[in-house]
């Protein structure tokens, strides 16, 4: 069979103008054959007639979806050697009035549906002895600020899990890698604006209102990476033969890792002054 011998890599979360989908061509052009998934097929259209790619629609919440879209790859290529949990969604508002059906959402989606993934792929990764899983988590989680305390918490679970997982995972001949973005240019904004839009006015927070609505786009300024740039880091660390644990790029990574190192009242204080509360 012609795709012997190249890594068939599943990653989630492809739709176009995001980091999935440059995930998904830095691959390709690896020699790699890519299962693409996105919540619509629609959204990675201009992948379509290239060979290089095996496009499922895949809803990271639903368990049915999971395995439907695993049992394909299996069916096609018989194996997956790289899993990237890519799919997340950015929840903006206070904690204390955020809807909890907003919080389960990020969750569902962010850390949850990592874990969908996983269990599902694990058992076949481990009959092989080998294969790599890579969960996409976020610089946000080594320096908490306000207004995204729903997601930030999702990619600090999320990250702690990494760090589980890679333990776990290694007697079976598995590798586990958190890839951790700083600001990339994507529409990570506008999916968090358009879900904002949705939520009820804040009754307590009326005061901060532009500062939550702000914290939307706040990766997406005029410094962000390029998707594009952060991919092809991505992968090259990626399909290393023996992979980092911990690979983080883009604009803020230096500046959050060296954050996370701070004493606490010198980081609230940046984050007051960065984010206005
Ligand atoms: N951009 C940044 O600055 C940044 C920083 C740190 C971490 N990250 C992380 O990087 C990853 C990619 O984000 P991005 O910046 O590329 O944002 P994006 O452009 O909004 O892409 C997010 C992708 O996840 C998909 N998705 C959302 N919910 C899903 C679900 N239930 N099932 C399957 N797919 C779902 C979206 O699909 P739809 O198109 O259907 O919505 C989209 O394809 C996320 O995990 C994000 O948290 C991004």
């Amino acid at each position: 069979m012609e795709w012997y011998g190249q890594q068939v890599v599943l990653i989630t979360g492809c739709s176009r103008g995001g980091i999935g989908h440059s995930l998904a061509r830095a691959f390709a052009d690896e020699d790699c054959l890519v299962v693409a998934t996105s919540r619509s097929l629609s959204a990675m259209a201009d992948l379509e007639n290239d060979s290089r790619f095996f496009l499922q629609e895949l809803d990271v919440q639903s368990e049915e979806n999971v395995q439907h879209v695993l049992s394909q790859v299996l069916e096609k290529y018989g194996r997956v050697d790289v899993l990237v949990n890519n799919a997340g969604v950015l929840c903006v508002g206070p904690l204390a009035e955020v809807p909890l059906t907003q919080l389960k959402n990020t969750f569902n989606t962010n850390l949850y549906g990592t874990m969908r993934l996983i269990q599902a792929v694990v058992p076949h990764m481990m009959s092989r002895r080998k294969g790599k899983i890579v969960n996409v988590g976020s610089v946000t989680a080594l320096s908490p600020g306000p207004w995204a305390g729903a997601y930030t918490a999702s990619k600090a679970a999320l990250h702690s899990l990494t760090d589980t997982l890679r333990l776990e995972l290694r007697p079976f001949g598995i590798d586990v890698i958190n890839v951790v973005p700083g600001a990339i240019r994507s529409n990570i904004g506008n999916s968090a604006l358009a879900s904002y839009n949705q939520m009820p006015q804040w009754k307590l927070y009326k005061g901060f209102e532009a500062a939550i609505h702000d914290r939307a786009n706040f990766s997406q300024g005029s410094k962000s990476t390029p998707t594009d740039e952060f991919a092809m880091k991505t992968v090259a660390a990626i399909l290393k033969k023996n992979p980092p644990a911990w690979f983080s790029s883009g604009h803020y990574s230096t500046i959050m890792a060296i954050m996370y190192h701070l004493p606490i009242f010198i980081r609230d204080f940046v984050m007051k002054r960065a984010m206005k509360c």
